[in-house]
């Protein structure tokens, strides 16, 4: 497998190979997803395959085209519009009632379906190019940490996909906020993600947040050792009582604090503690210190707000790996 630039004829092949029932590799602005033609439950099946994923975890549809919510969905609540036409293009999910037009295996039979406009213009130009929704994942592993290049995607995925698509490093870095309007119009926020909790609040009012667990997980997605590198990830308050000469141990600061000195096993999420900056380096900096075969990877917890709450849920999730047993071992099946 090579990577292909997202160039205008790389992007028309692409196309042909999904409307062929083939599976490709793009760029978001979130993270790489990995792409089939969503009304064809044929190619939806070779994603769940690629990726190791079982089928209960639903897919995402990607539009380029807003007037396609109509078809994928039969009751868009007007909250629902209202964050639609503010923050699309952009890193929200929408999760709406379905139509019968959206193939059960993409939502895992579930009666809604998760809706979103990415705004990578590879992206937008490739669902165009196809003339359907995309349904995509992200383009790793089941449980693995997301890619935000297409260098991750050729790392993990290799030959199991039919092309890659570069699109550079991913600016937002962290996946989609996937929210969900329940009955009386409140916004549910089911995965905190790269639009700030903040920012939707303020159009749509309070959040409420069903992350809890014991039961199903209403995102079935959201389970518990989610985003996980192979070295084991501890979360830490702050760094200052730790020995960082431990050459087994990887650490991950929320600001800069100093130099690496040449170790390459210290990372700076953000040289001046911009929360933005910091998502969008997260994943890559923790592919890098994976590969780097270390026995752990301390983690300085981030401020929770803004894009840090989404900062939060995936180290918290990548330090479970492993840990929880009878829970997690119930959910991934
Ligand atoms: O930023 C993103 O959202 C990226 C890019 C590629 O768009 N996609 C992504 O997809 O993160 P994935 O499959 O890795 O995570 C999507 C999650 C699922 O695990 C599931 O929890 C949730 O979205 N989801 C999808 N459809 C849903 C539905 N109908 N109800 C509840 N949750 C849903
Ligand atoms: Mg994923």
């Amino acid at each position: 497998m090579e990577i292909s630039s997202g160039n205008i004829e790389n992007i028309s092949r692409a196309a042909r190979v999904i409307n062929g029932g083939g599976i490709v590799a793009f760029p978001t602005e979130t993270v790489y997803g990995l792409g089939a033609d969503a009304l064809n439950p044929l190619a939806v099946s070779r994603i769940f395959e690629a990726k190791g994923r079982p089928y209960f975890d639903p897919l995402i549809v990607h539009i380029a085209d807003i007037s396609w919510l109509e078809r994928l969905s039969f009751e868009v609540p007007p909250q629902a519009m209202v964050l639609a036409r503010r923050f699309w293009p952009g890193p929200l999910t929408l999760v709406l009632k379905k139509t019968g037009m959206v193939p059960d295996i993409v939502t895992a039979g579930l009666d809604t379906v998760g809706i979103r406009m990415p705004s990578h213009p590879v992206a937008l130009d490739l669902i165009r190019e196809c003339g359907t929704p995309v349904a995509a994942p992200s383009a790793n592993p089941f449980g693995y940490i997301s890619p935000t290049s297409a260098r991750h995607v050729l790392a993990q995925m290799g030959d199991r996909v039919d092309m890659i698509l570069d699109g550079g490093e991913c600016s937002v870095g962290v996946e989609s906020t996937i929210i969900r309007i329940d009955g009386s119009g409140v916004p549910v926020l089911l995965r905190p993600g790269g639009t700030e909790p903040e920012r939707i609040a303020e159009i749509a009012g309070p959040l409420a947040t069903r992350t809890g667990s014991g039961t199903a997980p209403e995102s079935p997605g959201q389970l518990p050792y989610h985003y996980s590198p192979v070295t084991p990830v501890r979360v830490v308050d702050d760094f200052s009582g730790l020995d960082i000469s431990d050459k087994r141990a990887g650490y991950v600061y929320f600001m800069r604090k100093g130099d690496d000195t040449g170790t390459g096993r210290i990372a700076f999420l953000s040289r001046q503690g911009d929360m933005r900056e910091a998502a969008a380096n997260l994943f890559s900096v923790l592919h890098r210190l994976d590969a780097l075969g270390l026995s752990v990877i301390y983690a300085e917890k981030v401020p929770l707000q803004g894009l840090g709450v989404a900062i939060m849920d995936r180290l918290a999730r990548a330090s479970k790996r492993g840990r929880e047993s009878v829970e997690g071992a119930g959910h991934e099946g």
